[in-house]
Formats: structure tokens, sequence, C-alpha cells
């Protein structure tokens, strides 16, 4: 997959894609990341990227120019692919699992990270295909939001976890929030691992397992519960 990310702060990322998964995905091939710093496509000397709005108001708004220029650059390029432009917003759709899965079987897509009070209108009209939201409240800027995102996909490329099971069994899959999990040892400060766990009957574990995840997941996440695959 290839990911672009329109950013006036292209820094930002190098720590999150240099490590962990997000850097074996790269290095596995799975992901190839272009960051464009939106400054570079300012048709004025100042590199401005935001003006006043018109009829007034506090705040500025990011300008139509340089972001309507680094979209079809992209584009210009990387048309056969036919990526999907993201805009990282409030105002967007919030984020979920099934959002990620969705984005995950893209070939490419390119990601604008908002600033400021907001983006001119005529973005949104004329590039933007799809808004994103991570949840119901204001960061400073598009970018940990577009981070967000980009983990969420990443880890879901085919060949980036290298156990299958990892995303067979978690948390969101049938609606459910993941079970309890235990590791050695089985008794830490008088604290028991429960007994099931240590019995090796397999179905016996699976039940209560499935129980334990629709408890979780009845107690809080009744929203998610209602949708819940109850098997
Ligand atoms: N930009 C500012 N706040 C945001 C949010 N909650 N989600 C996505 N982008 C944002």
């Amino acid at each position: 997959m290839r990911i672009d990310i329109v950013t006036i702060f292209p820094k930002m990322f190098s720590p999150v894609f240099g490590a962990s998964i997000i850097r074996i995905a790269q290095v596995k091939g799975k992901v190839k990341f272009y960051l464009h710093d939106l400054r570079d496509y300012t048709p004025d000397k100042h590199r401005k990227v935001d003006d006043r709005p018109f009829g007034g108001g506090s705040g500025m708004l990011m300008r139509p120019e340089p972001i309507f220029n680094a979209v079809e650059e992209i584009l210009s390029k990387t048309k056969k692919n036919k990526p999907k432009v993201i805009l990282l917003c409030p105002q967007g759709r919030k984020l979920t699992q099934k959002i990620a899965k969705d984005i995950a079987k893209e070939k490419q897509i390119i990601l604008l990270c908002g600033h400021y009070e907001g983006i001119d209108e005529r973005v949104r009209k004329e590039l933007v295909d799809q808004e994103i939201s991570i949840g119901d409240y204001v960061l400073t800027g598009g970018e940990l939001a577009a981070m967000v995102l980009v983990d969420s996909v990443v880890r879901l490329l085919p060949g980036v976890l290298g156990d299958k099971n990892s995303l067979n069994f978690e948390s969101f899959e049938g609606n459910l929030l993941e079970h309890p999990h235990y590791t050695r040892p089985a008794n830490f400060r008088n604290l028991a691992v429960p007994e099931v766990l240590l019995s090796g009957d397999h179905k016996k574990i699976e039940a209560w397992r499935k129980k334990q995840a629709l408890k979780r997941t009845q107690e809080r996440r009744p929203d998610l519960f209602k949708k819940a695959d109850l098997g």
C-alpha cells in the first residue's frame, strides 16, 4: 500500500513510522510512505498556508491553493491507483475497525492533515472523498489523527503481523471486546489465574473466553453488545 501524507509538520511522523509494526511493515515492503510538506506547494515566497476567513470571525483557515497543488501533483503521478483522498478533521465519520478494514483494501490513500480553525470548504467539495475523525475531541491538527489511522490500517495489511491468530481474536471482531488474558506466573501476589485456563481443555477454555467477552462487552460497551455476534 502507498500512503501519501500532506502536512505542515512532516517531521512529526518520523518517530512513529520509524518504530514497531509500522517500521517492520515498511521493511517487509508492505507499505510505503510519502510525506509532502504543504509549504512546498504554496504559490508565494512566504510559504503561507493559512489566511483569514471571509465574513470575519476569529482564527485562520487553511488556504485552498497549496492543498489543491499538492493533491493534484500526487494524483498526476499515481492516477492509476485511484487513490482516495481522506481529510482528518473533527467533523468526519468516527474511525472504527470496519473503516480501518475498508481502507486497508486500498492500493493508495492520500491523507490531508487539517490545521488552524479549519479548511477552505472548496477543498472538501472538490478533492476529499472521505472525512475521518478519531473521536469527539479537538486536536491541534490532523497529524496525530493521521498516525492513528495509519497504525490501525497498516497492522491489517496481509503479511504485516507475524501470527495469523493475532488478527482473528482481537477486540471488535464480531462486535465483541476481548476476553481477559493471563500469563505466568499462575499465582501472582496471591492472585490466581482462573482454573479453567490451566485445565488444558480447549473446548472449555473457548467457552469461558466467549462468555467473558460477552460479559465485558455488555458491561463496558452496551452499544456494541446490541450488534454482537452471540454465536
Ligand atoms: N483534527 C483535530 N481534531 C481531530 C480529530 N478528533 N480527529 C481527526 N482530526 C482532527
